[in-house]
């Protein structure tokens, strides 16, 4: 897990205080390092660029912010995007459809409309969807999402690839699914997997390597040659002090090495989402309680499952310290509990803490991959800020919500107000 400089007590994050960016900011809010960002990305692309070419389809699900994508951008990064509102937020980060791949589940008829007419390619997800597609756009290039029987990820919740998936089509179904893609006269190009979200280990990524590579050669003697196969995102990193951290460089040497010894494969594309994003991103939250329940110590924050759901939804750990007495003696043990109507509202459990109080600034840390892209306006909290640091520089890159937005889209009836 990556950890932090002080200065006099207080954790520096990009450069700053974090005591420093929660006064000018408040809280919650989450903050973001560009560096780490850019560094982030340069690593993964370097890790199988080096071995072949390579194209990254950041998976923005795990953090759509329009700045947060702009550096993608810029970066030359390409996008995975699951839904046509991703699509449009990335057109409007700037990224051109060609940049763009979209595999939807369970996808609808407008959706496959909306997304085509943006000139976007599709990984399609069923057989369902290619005969309806069909009937939408003629011609097109096509890649098809595979279920390849090996699943990974940190919670069965986000296991995708196992058997029995609802994602993607089954290994019995691929080969034909290619063949009658070509019957209706699209242009196959290419064969995904996405094994899961959160995997530490490499292994699943080969097993799933290799089904694809059967499959690609399968076709390649029925005359469908591919140009790429995308691996899809999953690469897991470390959420615990001591935790080690995936090595993308024996990940990358692998997978290049099978495409390039077995198939007559030259472009790998791959779909990090978590590793890109993760642990560029801290969320700051202010203590505003401190309870002693006899049986447990509870410190209460401003930020509940309404701005980080992960904790409450997958069981999953963030570290978390006190950003005004950084590296501070612990004195006991408190749950770190939010604002919101429910006893699951809990951001950390049992963590030693050095004397929280009101006031203090309680860092949560990698909240950057399904953190505010998962947050929500539960209790009628608004959505919270987001600023991005770049040594020693902060500017505000998404405000926080009004309670009066939330009311945008509603109607009370006429026959209620008279
Ligand atoms: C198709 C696809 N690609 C990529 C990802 C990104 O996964 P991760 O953030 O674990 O890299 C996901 C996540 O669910 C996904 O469904």
């Amino acid at each position: 897990m990556r950890d932090y400089d002080s200065r006099d007590g207080v954790m520096i994050f990009g450069g700053i205080p974090v005591t420093e960016i929660a006064e000018e900011f408040g809280t919650p809010v989450y903050v973001t390092d560009e560096v780490r960002l850019r560094e982030n990305y340069r690593n993964v692309h370097h890790a199988f660029s080096k071995h072949m070419n390579t194209e990254i389809h950041y998976a923005c699900k795990a953090n759509t912010s329009l700045a947060i994508l702009k550096i993608l951008e810029r970066e030359g990064s390409g996008i995975d995007a699951v839904s046509v509102g991703e699509v449009m937020t990335c057109l409007k980060a700037g990224f051109t459809p060609d940049r763009i791949l979209y595999t939807g589940t369970s996808v609808s008829n407008d959706e496959l409309r909306a997304v085509t007419d943006l000139g976007v390619m599709v990984n399609v997800d069923s057989l369902s969807e290619l005969e309806r597609l069909a009937k939408i756009k003629k011609g097109i290039p096509v890649s098809f999402r595979i279920t390849p029987g090996v699943g990974s990820g940190h919670s069965s919740k986000v296991v995708t690839g196992a058997k029995g998936s609802k994602f993607g089509i089954p290994i019995k179904d691929a080969v034909g699914a290619y063949l009658r893609a070509r019957e209706l006269g699209f242009e196959p190009k290419g064969i995904h997997v996405h094994i899961g979200s959160g995997g530490q280990s490499v292994e699943p990524f080969t097993e799933a390597m290799e089904v694809l590579i059967e499959i690609t050669n399968d076709l390649k003697d029925r005359g469908i040659d591919l140009e790429f196969i995308d691996i899809g995102g999953g690469i897991g990193v470390p959420y615990r002090p001591n935790e080690p951290e995936m090595d993308v460089n024996e990940l990358g040497r692998d997978l290049t090495e099978m495409i390039l010894e077995e198939t007559d494969i030259r472009t790998i594309k791959l779909e990090p989402g978590r590793y890109i994003v993760c642990d560029t991103t801290v969320l700051l939250t202010r203590c505003v309680d401190v309870k002693d329940a006899g049986v447990k110590r509870y410190v209460g924050v401003d930020a509940g499952f309404n701005t980080l759901v992960r904790p409450a939804m997958y069981d999953s750990y963030h570290h978390a310290a006190i950003g005004n007495k950084f590296g501070r003696a612990c004195t006991s043990k408190y749950d770190i509990v939010g604002p919101i109507c429910e006893t699951g509202d809990c951001l950390a459990h049992d963590r030693a803490l050095p004397d929280p109080e009101e006031g203090d600034v309680v860092v949560i840390y990698n909240a950057g991959a399904y953190g505010f892209s998962m947050s929500s306006n539960y209790n009628s909290r608004p959505l919270c800020r987001e600023v991005l640091v770049n040594n020693g520089k902060m500017e505000l890159i998404r405000d926080s919500e009004r309670v009066e937005e939330q009311w945008r889209h509603q109607r009370i009836p006429e026959r209620l107000i008279r």
